[in-house]
């Protein structure tokens, strides 16, 4: 549900929906990375405080460690160590994203990474993981969803925003596949939010929280 004309502060997110490969997004989000939180803020953009309430209620603060993947400029690393989980990794197909949240100096590790390709890191070496913004239309694939559950310990929850063409239908047949194949539980889910409720098109939206079994 959006309107045609995206005002100034959406219009790069709605570049990056229309993009056809990983490369095209990465590049987008590498031209965007120093206006992406005065855009996204100004929006109202709300993903980092609804995936961070969602972790919060499910998983325990701690110092295990806790990967963003689509990580961007950090927002949810700022938001997840006040929360007291001070043990942030991260990855994200953008270097220039990657750039300004190296720059914050707040995450124990960032690298690059690609949903949908295998990540470079160990089975269960996370004990939570969180992806905000990052599962929509030209962005990550749902297949990125299998790696996220191998890197993420059985026990531990996996907490990410699904929008646009992704939501309802879609994203319900590759969570009930995963359901199926004994990979995960769900045990959470928002109502649907406007994403960028400042913005003036409605980017429809919902968290969810699963387990890892
Ligand atoms: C809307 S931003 C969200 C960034 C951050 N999580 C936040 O909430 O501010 C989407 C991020 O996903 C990254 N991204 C898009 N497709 C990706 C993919 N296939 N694998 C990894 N990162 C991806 C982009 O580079 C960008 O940093």
């Amino acid at each position: 549900m959006t309107n045609s004309k995206p005002d100034e502060k959406t219009l790069e997110l709605h570049k990056v929906y229309a993009s056809d490969s990983p490369e095209r997004t990465a590049e987008i989000y590498d031209g965007w990375a120093e206006e992406y939180e005065e855009h996204m803020r100004g929006s109202g953009y709300s993903h980092p405080a609804m995936v961070a309430a969602m972790l919060a209620r499910h998983q325990p603060a701690g110092g295990d460690p806790v990967l963003d993947a689509g990580a961007g400029t950090g927002i949810m690393g700022e938001i997840l160590i006040a929360l007291g989980y001070p043990n942030m990794h991260g990855f994200d197909a953008s270097k220039g994203m990657l750039a300004l949240a190296t720059a914050k100096d707040i995450y124990r590790e960032l690298r690059p990474g690609l949903l949908g390709q295998r990540l470079d890191y160990d089975d269960g070496a996370f004990a939570a993981t969180v992806a905000s913004g990052v599962f929509t239309q030209g962005h990550a694939p749902l297949d990125g969803l299998d790696e996220i559950i191998r890197v993420t310990r059985p026990g531990g929850h996996i907490v990410f925003s699904i929008s646009r063409s992704y939501l309802g239908e879609t994203f319900e047949t590759k969570a009930r596949a995963l359901e199926e194949a004994g990979k995960w539980r769900r045990v959470g889910a928002s109502a649907r939010y406007n994403s960028t409720p400042l913005g003036e098109d409605v980017l429809l939206s919902q968290v969810f929280a699963f387990e890892v079994v």
